[in-house]
């Protein structure tokens, strides 16, 4: 009886897990050396981010894009201030693997995954952007 009470309260508990609101589960990576600081860099992040990603996300210019809410989930705004906060390698991993994984997949997301489309280099400039736009 003890046994399956503990077992229904380790099933409560990874249920909670499984819907919580931590971050899921990520390869950590490191950027190159001073490439996120790098002027350089954030200009041609900028120039990659405009030409692939502002039709989704809205330009800087526009504030919140009318287009990034018609998505559901809705494309994030890059200008809200946890962005510049946000750790690259998740960054890196959401621009590289879209929404091919879990919990995006079951979501719905349109994300796509530009892992095949860029050089590492060119992802790492658009996570630098990200975090001083
Ligand atoms: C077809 C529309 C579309 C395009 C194009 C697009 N995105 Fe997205 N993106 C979305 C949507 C919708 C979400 C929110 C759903 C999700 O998180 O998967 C999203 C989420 C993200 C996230 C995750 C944010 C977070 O807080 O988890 C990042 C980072 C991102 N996009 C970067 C980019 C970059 C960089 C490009 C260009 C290379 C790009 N996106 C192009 C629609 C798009």
């Amino acid at each position: 009886m003890l046994a399956w009470r503990m077992g229904v309260l380790l099933l409560m508990f990874a249920g909670l897990a499984g819907c919580g609101q931590s971050l899921p589960d990520y390869p950590r990576r490191q950027p190159p050396q001073g490439l996120l600081e790098d002027p350089g860099a954030q200009a041609a992040g900028a120039a990659l981010f405009h030409s692939k990603c502002a039709s989704c996300h809205g330009r800087p210019s526009e504030g919140r894009s009318p287009r990034a809410d018609f998505f559901r989930p809705p494309a994030p705004d890059f200008s809200e201030s946890r962005y510049r906060l946000a750790d690259p390698a998740y960054l890196f991993w959401r621009i590289s693997e879209g929404k091919t994984v879990e919990p995006f997949l079951s979501q719905g997301s349109v994300m796509p995954a530009w892992g095949a489309h860029f050089s590492e280099i060119e992802i790492w400039q658009m996570v630098s952007y990200l975090r001083v736009r």
